[in-house]
């Protein structure tokens, strides 16, 4: 049966789904999905005040967020921004770009663009190719130990480790050299922790939507101006690096027009570590707080990878996707319109206890897991196999150098509805006495 009049969210509810201080608490933000996707799993979110956002529909159910994940051709990336935006950011946009987004990129193209210009690095990205890195990513995980554990026994676990690991890690395959990496971080933070004054270095807390913007408008416009003339650099001197597939690909007999091709080393260069960085210090938090846990992982590494995707999951450090619908649909109990907003929320639907077992808990030995952190369909994460890959690593060479772990103060989370994690997570280590 289809409702004749669509399900609304009450305010209080639409706004703790839009408003990015909800998401730096953690188990109030799961209460409110609990409660959504119990009462309304297709919820309608209006704006308090017309015009200050396009209304959307909330999906909060893990099947309701796979089917739409998986049928490309009836929801679509594009027109509308693939995250939420206030009506004032897409206007800057349009006047700054002339398109609804300040980037253009695999996250925003449909078929049968999309297709075309993911298949010009899907190589690169699976495990076969991957390998060859293997070497250098265990080297630079014992380097941040060995870092780690000088600073130690109390860190940051974010600020010395989850951090800069993966932020190296994607920057190496990027060829960016090490000491541009600051820099590289600055400005992902702003692109997608632009909402929280101590990730968007802003120091501002409560920015307006045209604050936020033009402040990710500024990190795009450097990104741009710096990957320029990185890829100059690699048709001069192709490598073997990611950044050499990107500067030399062709599309349809031509190279990619400059903004796409900026628009590639954005989405490579930011989904790449701030993502990877959340679940690597949500597994970390989760060891801190479970010994035995630590203790079993430690001598038996097989349960490594469970712990790795259980961390994927338990975090879902990419908190939604939009998506808009290309023809009319029904989706529980509610009647969608061609050319309706739809938010698929990856933290609602991998806490959804229909799929998953007590949700909340972290269960290394979870089977199936079958999480939607990495999305699902046609724009499934490309770079899943590196974010386990650098986890593994990382976690195998934590665990040789560790005896111990426990927290040591008050963990803090993101004020950001996109990407979001802890962004400090202070922990008191124990080295081991043996070399490993
Ligand atoms: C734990 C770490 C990560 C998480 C949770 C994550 C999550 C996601 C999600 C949810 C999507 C969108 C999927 C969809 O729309 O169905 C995505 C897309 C993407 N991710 Fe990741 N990601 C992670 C790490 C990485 C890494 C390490 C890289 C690359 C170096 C990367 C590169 C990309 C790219 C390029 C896309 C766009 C793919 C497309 O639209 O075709 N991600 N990721």
């Amino acid at each position: 049966m289809v409702a004749s009049d669509p399900a609304v969210l009450p305010t209080a509810l639409a706004k703790a789904v839009i408003d990015p201080h909800s998401y730096a608490e953690w188990d109030g933000l799961l209460d409110t999905f609990d409660h959504i996707r119990a009462s309304t799993p297709v919820a309608k979110i209006m704006p308090e005040e017309e015009g200050l956002f396009e209304p959307f529909w909330l999906i909060t159910g893990y099947d309701d967020v796979m089917r739409i994940s998986k049928d490309n051709a009836t929801f679509l990336n594009n027109p509308r921004p693939v995250v939420f935006s206030f009506n004032q950011a897409i206007e800057f946009s349009r006047a700054a770009t002339g398109s609804n987004m300040l980037v253009d990129s695999l996250v925003v193209f449909d078929a049968p663009i999309h297709p075309k210009y993911r298949k010009l690095t899907q190589e690169w990205f699976m495990p076969r190719n991957l390998g060859r890195l293997e070497d250098e990513i265990r080297a630079l995980a014992h380097r941040t130990v060995d870092r780690m554990i000088e600073a130690g026994p109390e860190v940051d676990f974010v600020k010395e480790v989850a951090g800069p690991f993966p932020l190296r890690v994607v920057m190496q395959i990027l060829g960016v050299p090490p000491e541009d990496e600051p820099r590289m971080q600055m400005l992902t933070q702003q692109l997608f922790g632009g909402q929280d004054k101590d990730l968007s270095g802003s120091g501002m807390d409560n920015m307006t939507p045209e604050q936020v913007v033009q402040l990710v408008a500024g990190a795009v416009k450097t990104f741009e101006d710096y990957f320029a003339t990185l890829a100059e650099d690699r048709r001069v001197n192709p490598t073997e690096d990611v950044a050499s597939v990107i500067a030399n690909a062709t599309v349809d007999g031509k190279p990619l027009p400059p903004r796409d091709m900026a628009g590639y080393y954005i989405i490579v260069a930011t989904a790449g570590h701030d993502t990877t960085s959340a679940s690597t210090a949500g597994a970390m938090m989760a060891l801190a707080n479970d010994p035995e846990q630590f203790a079993k992982v430690k001598a038996d590494r097989s349960l490594l990878p469970g712990i790795v995707e259980e961390a994927i999951r338990w975090t879902s450090p990419v908190q939604h996707f939009m998506r808009t619908a290309a023809e009319d649909v029904e989706m529980g109990g509610q009647s969608i319109k061609a050319g309706d907003w739809m938010m698929i929320n990856y933290v609602a639907a991998n806490h959804d206890p229909a799929q998953f077992d007590d949700p909340r808990r972290f269960d290394a030995g979870r089977s199936p897991n079958r999480h939607l952190a990495f999305g699902a369909g046609a724009h499934q994460c490309l770079g899943l196999h590196l974010a386990r890959l650098e986890m593994r690593i990382l976690f195998e060479a934590l665990l040789d150098r560790i005896e111990s772990v426990e927290p040591a103060g008050e963990a803090r989370r993101a004020t950001s509805t996109f990407v979001g994690g802890l962004k400090s997570l202070p922990l008191r280590i124990t080295a081991s006495t043996e070399a490993a």
